[in-house]
C-alpha cells in the first residue's frame, strides 16, 4: 500500500488469521523495522523472540488474553490462530524503567511494517508472563513487556467515528466493530 493515509486507516487489531504460514524472512524483516525505530537517549534496551514454529506457537497461544471486554468472542477460532509471534522484551541492566515509549514505537513500527505487506497484527499485554517465560527460556534480566501476534488476515474489523463509547463489539455477523474518538474531540489548534 503506497497511500499512507489508506493504509493507517485501514490498520486494526486482528483475531481471526488464516492458517497460511509466514515467511521468516518478513518477520526478520518486521523486527528491522523496530531496531531502528525510535529510543529515548538511544539506549535500545530491546530484544524480540519469533516464535515461528507450530509446536512452540501452539504452546504460546493459550498464554494470552483476547479482546477481554467480549471474552470469549474475541478468541481467534480453533484453525484461526496467528501464524508466528514477535515477544518483545526488556534487557533490564540496559534500562529498567521509562522503556515503554521504546516498547510503543517498536509495537507500531513491526505492525505497520507488517500491515503494508497485508499481514495483519494484534499487540497483546495480557500475557501469562511466567508461563511464556519458562515456555521461551527468558532470562530473569529480561522484562517480558508485550507480544505480536501475526498472521495473514481472516476477518476485517471496522473503525466507528462518533458512538460516543471507546467500547467495541462484534455484530451478529462476528465482525468487529471499533469505535474511535472523533477528531473535534481530540484536536486542538495553537492552545486547548
Ligand atoms: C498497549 C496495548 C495493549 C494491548 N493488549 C491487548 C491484549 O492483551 N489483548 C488484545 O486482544 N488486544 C490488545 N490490544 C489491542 C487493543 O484492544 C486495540 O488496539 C483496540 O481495541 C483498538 O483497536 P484497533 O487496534 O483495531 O484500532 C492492545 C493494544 C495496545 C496498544
Amino acid at each position: 500500500m503506497s497511500d499512507w493515509r489508506a493504509l493507517f486507516r485501514a490498520r486494526r487489531s486482528v483475531r481471526c488469521f488464516q492458517s497460511r504460514p509466514l515467511p521468516r524472512a518478513l518477520l526478520v524483516d518486521w523486527v528491522e523495522a523496530a531496531r531502528l525505530a525510535p529510543s529515548a537517549a538511544n539506549r535500545q534496551p530491546l530484544e524480540f523472540i519469533i516464535v515461528d514454529d507450530p509446536e512452540t506457537t501452539a504452546l504460546l497461544f493459550p498464554c494470552l488474553r483476547w479482546a477481554a471486554s467480549i471474552s470469549p468472542r474475541g478468541d481467534p477460532p480453533p484453525g484461526r490462530e496467528p501464524a508466528a509471534y514477535i515477544v518483545t522484551l526488556v534487557n533490564t541492566a540496559v534500562r529498567d524503567k521509562g522503556y515503554e515509549y521504546d516498547v510503543g514505537a517498536a509495537m507500531m513500527s513491526m505492525t505497520l511494517a507488517a500491515w503494508a505487506e497485508g499481514v495483519a497484527g494484534c499487540w497483546l499485554i495480557s500475557v501469562d508472563r511466567e508461563r511464556v517465560r519458562t515456555l521461551l527460556s527468558v532470562p530473569e534480566t529480561h522484562v517480558i513487556d508485550s507480544v505480536l501476534a501475526l498472521g495473514y488476515p481472516a476477518e476485517t474489523p471496522q473503525a466507528e467515528e462518533g458512538t460516543g463509547s471507546v467500547q467495541y463489539w462484534k455484530d451478529d455477523q462476528g465482525r468487529m466493530h471499533v469505535p474511535k474518538r472523533r477528531r473535534e474531540d481530540i484536536l486542538h489548534f495553537n492552545r486547548y
